[in-house]
């Protein structure tokens, strides 16, 4: 039986073997499709989905620009004032389809356990039977579009490969953005060459003659599924994002985080940036946050001019691949491509870089739209404008108790536009990690920076890690969250048998990085920010470049070891005063009985298969806050 469909019911099987053996095995492309196992499974699913067309996806600039074209023409796109935003996009989604939808991701694992308490879980079976009932004709007077994708640079040991399928062209020209896109892949894969099935519909045929909507979706049903064991994705309803375009979540953390498991390597929800000191040192560091908490900001930061000389360069902001080099460190890329980012609170303030990585070939999505074709969201500017069309299509004026973009409006734009871009950031060895840093947003509890005693420590830090909510899912906003490592919404598996191979990483490299947690969003008592963050995190970063290097002092804490005020180079920045620094990294015993107390019920959630280290951590810490 093809891979494709292993864990298919017998009885679908049989039909989808009936419908497909009446079919010429004609991969209809127009470039050669050497690849058998993807030949037969575009096959199969032109026979369930029965889309008008099947279309193989180039991924040239030209098909690009037709694909956006089409998509202007059947008002899914608004082609953006070419003068301001040149070659450039805006495209709705219908509200319903507006984030990430968690309570209906599933992990279909044939046991349930090893899924996790972290994740929802259906039986392949029924999955499979659900969805191919749902998917059988979903694809009716549309056109099925090829997508194959390599994650990280073609070639690259560290990279893999997908194809996703797909009938929506928004979901084919993002891919073309957010991967490494394209014909090179199918070539890649020879006849036998592996790759992961990545299928999707938005799941709204289109009866003959009936006009289609800009954004079709299904609003009654939305399924994303992953098969872990036979490392498939299949996703229903949603044309959205991470629900969609299917190299990014789906396939980048939670099927390769069950295959780095399996074989040995990482797969996170981490930045990549680079940091230069001014004698030319390089150092490269991979940060875990939870989604909008300023990664993006993070991995593109301009360092304060004060800081002579240091300098951040990026290599991804979203996802990292890591695997062990053979001399005993960790090598890193990013997988993507492209950056698909949250555009609220992004500016020429808060991130030059990212604002002149999107000054062209973006598509923008759920944004508003200025009255000279141009876009905007709130805080793009500290004005503003005095009239828009918001990002549901409606006239907008300042006022009117709305906001103007959706609070997870996107920008999906190619990384090489990045002004930062690090020159390793497509190097198929991928860059040496010295650091893993790993955050949350906490109003109060955890300091602004410490760095973990040992491996171990550092691993217990970041399982344990909490974080407010976003509109990055939907759900309520503003809840704290336990979101270890920042992979709650993204490992694969079973959270405990994450931590055992976070431990079991730590003992196979000689040469593990250090680990640090960080909190940029601590409060003083009026509910302000201590720390003005931004830019400003280069201060933090440089302590921890010097400390990888053996070159900055600490001072040991219950936690771990933590920057005292003369740690931290201070030039230029006179506005966190002695009395702050010390708020901003007070352990505080009675936040941290309570906070020991909550982190009682993640390892109580997880007890069946919580590593024993984690439990000795914890109690350590206890020991020494009683003290
Ligand atoms: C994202 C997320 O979109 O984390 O990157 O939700
Ligand atoms: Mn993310």
């Amino acid at each position: 039986m093809q891979d494709s469909i292993r864990c298919v019911p017998s009885e679908i099987c049989q039909v989808m073997k009936t419908m497909s053996s009446s079919l010429v095995i004609d991969a209809e492309s127009s470039y050669p499709v050497a690849n058998r196992k993807l030949k037969e499974w575009v096959n199969e699913l032109k026979a369930l989905c029965q889309p008008d067309k099947v279309y193989w996806c180039d991924g040239s600039q030209e098909e690009f620009e037709r694909l956006c074209g089409e998509m202007v023409s059947a008002g899914t796109l608004i082609k953006l004032n070419s003068e301001k935003r040149p070659n450039s996009f805006l495209a709705r989604s219908d509200i319903s389809d507006v984030a990430r939808v968690e309570d209906r991701t599933f992990i279909c694992s044939r046991n349930e356990e090893d899924a996790g308490p972290n994740n929802n879980w259906m039986s392949p079976t029924e999955a499979k039977q659900t969805l191919t009932g749902l998917f059988s004709g979903c694809m009716r007077g549309r056109t099925m579009y090829v997508i194959p994708f390599s994650m990280g640079p073609l070639g690259s040991k560290i990279s893999h490969i997908g194809v996703e399928v797909s009938d929506s062209p928004y979901v084919a020209a993002s891919m073309k953005i957010m991967t490494r896109m394209g014909k090179a892949v199918v070539e890649s894969l020879g006849a036998d060459g592996d790759f992961v099935p990545c299928l999707h519909s938005v799941g709204s045929p289109l009866a003959p003659g009936a006009t289609d909507v800009s954004w079709p979706c299904n609003r009654d049903h939305k399924y994303i599924c992953h098969f872990p064991e036979t490392r498939e994705i299949w996703s229903f309803g949603s044309g959205y994002g991470g629900n969609a375009l299917l190299g990014k979540k789906c396939f980048a953390l939670r099927i390769a985080s069950n295959m780095a498991r399996e074989e040995g390597w990482l797969a996170e929800h981490m930045l990549i940036l680079g940091i230069e000191s001014p004698e030319g040192d390089k150092k490269y560091i991979a940060a875990a946050f939870p989604s909008a908490c300023g990664k993006t900001n993070l991995a593109m930061l301009v360092p304060p001019a004060a800081l002579k000389g240091w300098k951040v360069t990026t290599i991804g902001d979203d996802i990292a691949w890591i695997k062990p080099g053979a001399d005993g460190r960790l090598y890193a890329i990013n997988p993507e491509a492209g950056y698909f980012g949250v555009a609220p609170g992004t500016s020429d303030k808060t991130n030059p870089n990212a604002m002149a990585t999107m000054r062209e070939n973006c598509i923008f999505t759920n944004v508003a739209l200025t009255p000279d074709g141009d876009v905007w969201w709130e805080g793009a500017t500290d004005s503003q404008p005095a009239q828009l069309t918001d990002w549901q299509g409606n006239s907008w004026t300042p006022g009117c108790g709305r906001p103007a973009a959706h609070p997870n409006a996107r920008f999906t734009v190619p990384a090489n536009q990045c002004p930062s871009l690090d020159p390793q950031w497509d190097d198929p060895k991928g860059v040496p990690i010295s650091a893993f840093v790993f955050g949350g947003r906490r109003a109060t509890t955890i300091p602004l920076v410490t760095e973990a005693f040992n491996w171990n420590n550092g691993v217990y830090m970041a399982a344990t890690m909490g974080s407010e909510t976003t509109a990055a899912a939907a759900g309520k906003v503003g809840e704290v969250r336990r979101d270890p490592m920042a992979m709650l919404p993204f490992c694969g598996y079973h959270m405990g048998d994450y931590f055992d191979h976070w431990l079991q990483m730590g003992r196979a490299v000689s040469s593990p990085p250090h680990i640090f947690c960080v909190n940029w969003f601590r409060l003083d008592e009026k509910g302000k920010f201590l720390w003005p963050g931004f830019g400003e995190n280069m201060r933090i970063l440089q302590w921890m470049f010097k400390r990888v290097a053996g070159e900055s002092g600490a001072q040991q804490t219950e936690l771990g070891w933590i920057p005292r005020y003369a740690d931290i180079d201070w030039s230029g920045l006179d506005s966190v005063t002695r009395e702050q620094f010390e708020a901003l990294m007070k352990v505080d015993s009675q936040q941290w009985q309570a906070e020991l107390e909550l982190q009682s019920e993640l390892f109580e959630k997880l007890k069946d298969r919580l590593p024993k280290e984690l439990v000795f951590m914890k109690e350590l810490l206890q020991l020494g806050l009683n003290r």
